[in-house]
């Protein structure tokens, strides 16, 4: 028993030296473009998938209407096609250089596959270490969930989504919120 205990602790700490020795002598990836760490996105996706699970809302909050589909195309191109892309666009440099690379979710099946609640869940909360920000201090929710059913739907939106999303609707801008009378620009 003893001799089991001994060859226990000594498995334990060798690991974790191990594990020490691989970050701090520099073995570990840190360029955007070195390979993975063993395991690194199985993890990842674990803790990721599990928290989701517990925490993201089940049910939509907003109709599925065309206002809603053109504020989040608005959005989408504001706040996220630097790094998801617009249909018909190249990917820009920013998307290029990161790692993980922003999944294209204009293209292809995107997120369509996933509850829109998720998507919102990732767009409020971000995810940790790879790149995507949250947006809860800066969006609102309405604005948020209005991005999480444009990309749920992204393979089924109405021509006026679709045409904003690639830039061609500049002539008809949603109507501005009015600021309020504190923050007007100053009248010339
Ligand atoms: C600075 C770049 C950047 C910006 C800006 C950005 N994202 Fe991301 N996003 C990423 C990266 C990188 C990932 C991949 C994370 C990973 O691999 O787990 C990601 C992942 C996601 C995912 C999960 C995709 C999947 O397959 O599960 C969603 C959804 C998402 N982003 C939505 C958005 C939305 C909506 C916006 C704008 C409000 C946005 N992102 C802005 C970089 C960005």
């Amino acid at each position: 028993m003893k001799g089991f205990l001994t060859g226990a602790i000594v498995a334990i700490v060798g690991m974790f030296l191990a594990l020490y020795i691989y970050f701090a002598a520099g073995f570990a990836p840190v360029a955007t473009n070195a390979p993975m760490m063993p395991f690194e996105k199985t993890f990842a996706h674990m803790a990721l998938s599990s928290h989701i699970d517990k925490e993201a809302p089940k049910n939509v909050p907003i109709p599925l209407n065309e206002a809603n589909y053109l504020a989040g195309a608005h959005a989408y191109l504001d706040n996220c096609a630097v790094c998801h892309g617009a249909p018909g666009k190249q990917p820009t440099a920013i998307a290029r250089g990161m790692f993980p690379h922003p999944p294209k979710l204009m293209e292809g099946t995107g997120v369509t596959d996933d509850p829109a609640g998720e998507t919102y869940w990732k767009i409020a909360n971000g995810i940790r270490l790879t790149g995507m920000p949250g947006f809860k201090d800066s969006l609102s929710e309405t604005q948020m969930w209005q991005m999480a059913v444009l990309l749920a739907n992204a393979d089924k939106l109405p021509p006026s989504a679709t045409a904003v999303l690639m830039g061609q609707n500049e002539a008809a801008p949603p109507p501005a919120t009015p600021l309020p009378a504190t923050q007007q620009p100053p009248s010339k």
